[in-house]
């Protein structure tokens, strides 16, 4: 099936930081796809000759590709806005009571399908997500991104020191882990991510499990979290004295490397940052969840010092909001706390083909180009009075900020998914 969608199309091709010639920008774009594939892009006088006997669909807004979100947890869903306590006490106080009810596999399949149209409503199409300890959790996740065809990456936790109801054992977590690869290898847009909670919640044993089990599956992620909150890198280092730092702790079981997405990375050690940029590992920069549970600002001066792989996370439950775009907007405002000035396009580019590089499909989605998946949303710079009076004969740049600070789930219009429709703001 051949569609053409005509819009003002908006992508960016790599790291804009030094290079603007990364910005693809259509004023008035054709996008041409051919069973979920891009066959064609470029500007609509160009193509439309070539492409005449195609019906056009016109978008209502400015297209870009669909989000990625880099780190999400799918089954705090329901304890996003949790007052009260920084990251270790929010766990214990409200996460894992949370996450033992997903024992249940029908409380896991509502919970899933919730999320999964959640992320659709915010124009994410593509997400890294954290599910629990239990296997059915990650079966009630795939299960229901299979049936929506989204390219979600996910794996069971791992966490053999976690409290009771929620631990698994080294032999466990390591049996459920191959036996959901087995299950769910190269079935519709999946991927998996070998995925121990932190370093605290995972005995050595675990850690190194972690390791073998991603030295005998070169298809598959590393995910975890890495220097979020002061208090939790006082216990790492009180618990690894050994290790260098908290990198060095993960590094020492073979968990650093280029297929590797580190989680937060707020309170990183200059040895840290120049070690992470030499395995190629990327950090899922999560400035939502780092202001609601005070953990602190990542430092993107530091991480460009370094030369890091950098993508965009909701980090949902400790994140406030489902909207990558709106993430974006805050992720500016986390930047000034450490002098750092986001570009709109590079806000952009974190959170699309800067999250697919750090998930490994890159390849596949985030950039619009010819030959990728035709993943994309249709934003809507009017979608508030305000946003239409603050993008009125506005630039660009100056319409992509706006939409950015003041936008969320309200600015997404419609979210495509390989060319199909998966969410219309206008017909519900
Ligand atoms: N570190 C270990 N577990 C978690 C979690 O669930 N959320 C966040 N933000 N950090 C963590
Ligand atoms: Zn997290």
């Amino acid at each position: 099936m051949i569609q053409a969608f005509r819009a003002e199309i908006l992508s960016v091709s790599h790291d804009p930081q030094h290079d603007p010639a990364a910005i693809r920008h259509e004023p008035d774009g054709l996008l041409v796809v051919e069973d979920g594939v891009i066959a064609a892009r470029g500007a609509y006088a160009e193509l439309a000759g070539r492409y005449g006997q195609v019906p056009v669909e016109t978008l209502p807004g400015l297209v870009v590709p669909g989000f990625v979100d880099a780190h999400v947890h799918y089954p705090q869903t329901d304890r996003i806005a949790a007052h009260g306590d920084q990251l270790l006490d929010w766990l214990e106080r409200h996460i894992f009571p949370a996450e033992k009810a997903f024992a249940d596999k029908a409380h896991a399949d509502v919970v899933a399908a919730f999320f999964l149209d959640e992320l659709l409503r915010n124009g994410t199409t593509s997400a890294l997500v954290y599910p629990t300890v239990h296997e059915q959790s990650v079966d009630a996740l795939f299960e229901a991104a299979l049936a929506r065809d989204m390219r979600i990456v996910s794996g069971k936790v791992l966490m053999d020191l976690g409290p009771e109801g929620l631990r698994d054992t080294p032999a466990s977590g390591r049996a459920g882990t191959e036996a959901l690869i087995r299950r769910w290898r190269g079935r519709g847009r999946l991927g998996y991510a070998v995925t121990p909670r932190f370093a605290l919640a995972c005995s050595d044993t675990q850690l190194a499990d972690a390791g073998a089990l991603l030295a005998e599956h070169p298809e598959v992620l590393l995910h975890t979290h890495l220097a979020e909150n002061l208090r939790e890198c006082v216990e790492v280092a009180a618990r690894f004295p050994e290790a260098a730092d908290y990198l060095d702790a993960y590094d020492r079981f073979g968990l650093v490397t280029d297929r590797a997405v580190f989680a937060h990375g707020v309170h990183l050690s200059e040895r840290a940052g120049h070690r992470l940029h030499e395995s190629g590992a990327g950090i899922a920069v999560c400035p939502s969840s780092n202001l609601f549970l005070g953990s602190g600002c990542f430092d993107f001066g530091q991480a460009d010092r370094h030369g890091l792989r950098l993508g965009l996370g909701t980090d949902v439950g400790a994140g406030t909001t489902f909207s990558l775009l709106h993430t974006q907007g805050i992720a500016y405002q986390a930047a000034q706390m450490k002098g750092t000035a986001l570009d709109p396009f590079r806000a952009l580019w974190l959170a699309t083909g800067g999250s697919a590089a750090l998930l490994h499909i890159g390849d596949r989605v985030g950039r619009l180009d010819v030959g990728q998946e035709a993943d994309f949303v249709v934003l809507d710079p009017c979608a508030t009075p305000l946003l239409a009076r603050r993008t009125r004969d506005a630039g660009l740049a100056e319409r992509l900020f706006a939409l950015q600070v003041l936008g969320d789930d309200r600015a997404v219009a419609r979210t495509y998914l390989l060319g199909r429709c998966a969410w219309n703001r206008d017909k519900t």
